[in-house]
């Protein structure tokens, strides 16, 4: 047994001042104002925060992009997940062209299997709508997942037809599960590209021109009329502007069972950052991600619907490709690898900016970045909370500690970070995955433990 003894305890009733955790085996044992017991192991947390483990709800590791391959894979990214608190990684298992779903699902499964070091489940990403896949869709609740992911962008590659959408939602609706969109308008995104390069603006700032926040607003709205008619429950992914998160209130308003998850990226950078029409510095193809950076008024409005409860949880879209090697290949910004890394860094960014600058509070914090994410994906109570016969996933946080983030210090396999240079209060102290104590005094451990496929079950939409 161990007590994680006297700290700022954030569980969903609240927080728990001098409080304790204590751990029995792989599981929390008991929560509160727990006296130590001869014998056990304590671990002095005051002064810290004692949190859940974080759930990250969306990355990608080991993901096939054209020709390029992730330079995370399972093993570095749910290393580096686990340096940086998370616990949980929720991965896009993907069904490419010509794939079954069980197909995409047992590929996706052999990536992860006795590489991972973080416990772990899936999403099934279809990049394409076939007839039959309504039924395979309603094969993948006996594999353990209920969530679901379409493109509406990258037409000529994954993008469906709003009547592929239709038919997907209501096979989901069918069984109980939930289907996660890549909002923003393929078509409408791909004659503006068209454009750009026939005008010959190939740079880093035309990527950001090419889809405009409007885009992702027109996506949501349509997207909330074709739910409305399968009746079915979606989610937002990677929700980066005002504009469609006036779309997302839209939906809720008309009685639509949306929630939507941001990103740090889209609360903390700025679209500044691809630089102007001119400017074709490798730095800025760090920041090619669909959708792309937005403005100051985006962020702020992106920060206050987290806070209020109409924007549910924070995920990264972890998407990592080296800028010397992979990015630097591309002749246009067109066919630059999409996709920025962020799983190391989620929590810290999350608590700096968020709870030390007075966005939130560490309850709300607890909730965005473990609890809602891991009932919507039907993992709770196992997951995304301290309370007793949880899994012991606990993250000690020093409030005090400010530093400065660089690559060279971060275990994303990864030759860069959009964070570079950036300083952060708040530091994690400690990790514990079901018990095993992965991070000991801010280091990470030498003896890792083995990642566990996590059975998803049905979402809960209650989630503010
Ligand atoms: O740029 C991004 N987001 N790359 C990853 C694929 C996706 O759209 O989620
Ligand atoms: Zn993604």
């Amino acid at each position: 047994m161990r007590l994680l003894h006297g700290g700022h305890v954030v569980t969903p009733a609240g927080v728990i001042e001098g409080g304790s955790v204590r751990i029995d085996g792989e599981r929390i044992a008991e929560v509160g104002l727990l006296a130590p017991k001869e014998g056990e192991e304590i671990l002095d947390c005051a002064g810290c925060w004692v949190l859940p483990g974080g759930v990250e709800s969306h990355c990608h590791l080991d993901l096939e992009a054209g020709a390029e391959l992730t330079a995370d894979d399972f093993a570095t990214g749910t290393r580096a997940a686990l340096a940086g608190g998370t616990t949980t990684v929720l991965d896009f298992a993907t069904q490419f062209h010509g794939q079954t779903l069980a197909h995409g699902f047992d590929r996706w499964m052999a990536k992860a299997e006795g590489k991972a070091v973080a416990d772990f489940g899936f999403h099934m990403a279809m990049t394409e709508w076939k007839q039959d896949f309504a039924a395979q869709m309603g094969e993948m609740p006996g594999r353990g997942v209920t969530s679901f992911k379409l493109y509406m962008a990258y037409r000529h590659s994954m993008m469906v037809e709003d009547d592929d959408i239709l038919a997907a939602l209501t096979a989901s609706a069918g069984f109980g599960g939930t289907i996660g969109f890549h909002c923003e308008n393929g078509r409408l995104i791909d004659a503006l590209v068209q454009r750009a390069l026939a005008a010959g603006h190939t740079t880093p700032h035309f990527h950001a021109a090419t889809r405009p926040a409007v885009l992702e607003a027109e996506a949501i709205d349509r997207l909330a009329v074709i739910a409305g008619l399968a009746e079915a429950p979606f989610y937002v992914v990677h929700l980066s502007s005002a504009p469609g998160l006036a779309a997302v209130a839209r939906a809720r308003e008309a009685g639509g069972a949306v929630v939507a998850e941001t990103c740090p990226q889209y609360l903390l950078l700025d679209v500044a950052a691809y630089g102007g029409p001119d400017d074709d510095r490798l730095e800025s193809r760090a920041v090619v991600m669909s959708p792309p950076l937005r403005t100051a008024a985006d962020r702020e409005a992106l920060w206050a619907a987290l806070a209020a409860g109409e924007v549910q949880f924070v995920g990264t879209d972890h998407c990592s490709f080296d800028l010397r090697g992979q990015k630097d290949k591309a002749t246009d910004f067109a066919h630059t690898p999409n996709g920025a890394p962020g799983i190391e860094l989620r929590m810290v960014l999350l608590w700096s900016e968020g709870v030390a600058a007075g966005r939130m509070d560490p309850v709300r914090y607890a909730q965005v970045t473990a609890t809602n994410a891991a009932r919507y994906f039907g993992l709770y109570p196992r997951k995304g909370a301290l309370v007793a016969g949880a899994d012991a996933d606990v993250v000690v946080l020093d409030p005090g500690t400010r530093w400065t983030v660089t690559r060279a210090a971060l275990h994303e396999n990864v030759d860069h970070t959009p964070y570079e240079g950036r300083e952060v209060t708040g530091r994690v102290r400690e990790v514990f995955l079901r018990g095993h104590h992965a991070v000991v005094g801010g280091r990470l451990g030498d003896e890792l433990p083995t990642g566990e496929y996590l059975h998803c079950g049905p979402p809960d939409l209650s989630i503010a």
